[in-house]
């Protein structure tokens, strides 16, 4: 059935989602590395597409930006259209030293300021988990790549422009970069007992005052793209 996001019928989605938070990135890789992509969303212009990559079903949705956007998303296509993997593919911002522009992030553990885990009820604090299945194939491909890849701690943000400054707080805690998104998406992952991961570009590093070109971005955001495919064709 079609959810109110999402046109899609159950059948339509592959049981492997790479998630960009743009929707038009989502047609980029639909169009530039799935063969024969159909395109199965336009809700709110939020664009999915299915295809196949090296012969394997794949699909590629937008999430839009932050956990609320996220949230829905990714809990209609565990939930309801059977997707048991999602991938996300973002952007992040640098914020442990060593985390250079370009350099790819695969998150294994998101912490978050967000009120998302409340819905559950814990008597305690949720650790956000990626699947460690899609984690060691992430970095096995990023190695197979050649490039700067870095594994630990993300942070996912409710705010983008934060008034209190605190990255530095989160830096002193080792986590390596900030983005809006892959808690809620372990979260959903857990809670229907699927698999998730978030995999990131750097696209600035805010505490140095660094970003990248919209040039620079669009080949490291290949890296990212190619290292999620080639994760998926791990789960298949
Ligand atoms: N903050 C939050 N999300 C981001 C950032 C940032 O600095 N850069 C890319 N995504």
């Amino acid at each position: 059935m079609p959810t109110p996001h999402n046109s899609a019928i159950k059948g339509d989605i592959a049981k492997t989602v790479l998630m960009p938070g743009d929707p038009l990135r989502a047609k980029f890789i639909a169009e530039n590395y799935l063969e024969s992509p159909v395109c199965y969303n336009e809700v709110r212009g939020m664009l999915g597409y299915t295809g196949k990559y090296k012969g394997v079903p794949v699909s590629v949705q937008g999430s839009g930006m932050g956990m609320p956007s996220i949230g829905i998303y990714s809990w209609e296509l565990f939930n309801e259209y059977g997707a048991e993997n999602i991938i996300r593919v973002g952007t992040a911002g640098a914020i442990a030293d060593k985390v250079d522009l370009r350099d790819v992030i695969i998150g294994i553990s998101a912490s978050t300021n967000s009120a998302y885990a409340s819905q559950y009820r814990l008597p305690g604090t949720y650790a956000p988990t990626a699947s460690w299945e899609l984690a060691s194939a992430a970095v096995k491909a990023a190695q197979a790549k050649g490039c700067n890849y870095h594994v630990g701690n993300i942070f996912s943000s409710d705010t983008f422009y934060d008034d209190a400054d605190s990255l530095a707080l989160w830096q002193k805690m080792g986590v390596l970069g900030i983005e809006m998104e892959a808690a809620a998406l372990y979260m959903n992952a857990a809670r229907a007992g699927k698999n998730a991961l978030a995999i990131l570009t750097v696209s600035d590093c805010p505490l140095k005052g660094l970003s990248t070109s919209a040039q620079e971005r669009q080949t490291s955001f290949r890296d990212m793209m190619e290292i999620a495919l080639e994760t998926a064709l791990t789960v298949n």
